[in-house]
């Protein structure tokens, strides 16, 4: 048994501590909106936050959470969050998704660059494409993507 801190509470998970949390979330806890892609911290399907950082969950382990919390996708989009909002927004208003399985990735990783940002800054077009580098869409949405966080920070200004 592990525990996992995960979208404001605590749980018990039948996992060996040296389980991805990935599949913790998927095939324990039934949260399936963090995807799977390649397995190895190359594709950045399977973002989520830590302390709010954007971790690669395919790839850390349960027991590198103890004492952490974690945050999914169905937290950030659910309403809540302000920064996950105008992300959320954002990425409705510029019709970012074309298949959408990388997208929750994507706007992990985009909420987690935006919060890390001084209040008001506007970040530059190379500042989005870095903070945006570890995440790959095979149906190349990277204009909408880059437009989408643009936007999300003129929001949250
Ligand atoms: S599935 Fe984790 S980075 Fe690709
Ligand atoms: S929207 Fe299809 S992989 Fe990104």
């Amino acid at each position: 048994m592990s525990a996992l801190h995960v979208n404001g509470r605590d749980h018990t998970v039948d996992a060996d501590p040296g389980t991805p949390i990935l599949w913790a979330l998927r095939d324990t806890l039934g949260m399936t909106g963090t995807k799977f892609g390649c397995g190895a911290a190359l594709c950045g399907a399977c973002t989520v936050h830590m302390d709010g950082q954007a971790i690669r969950s395919c790839i850390t382990p349960i027991a590198a959470a103890e004492g952490k919390k974690i945050t999914t996708i169905e937290a950030v989009t659910g309403g809540s969050d302000r920064v996950g909002a105008a992300v959320h927004a954002a990425w409705v208003k510029h019709d970012v998704a074309q298949c959408g399985y990388c997208q929750s990735g994507q706007i992990m990783s985009a909420t987690a660059f935006l919060q890390s940002l001084p209040k008001g800054k506007q970040p530059s077009t190379d500042e989005i494409d870095s903070a945006m580098a570890g995440n790959i869409c095979r149906c190349g949405t990277y204009a909408r993507i880059r437009a989408a966080v643009a936007d999300a920070a003129k929001t949250l200004a």
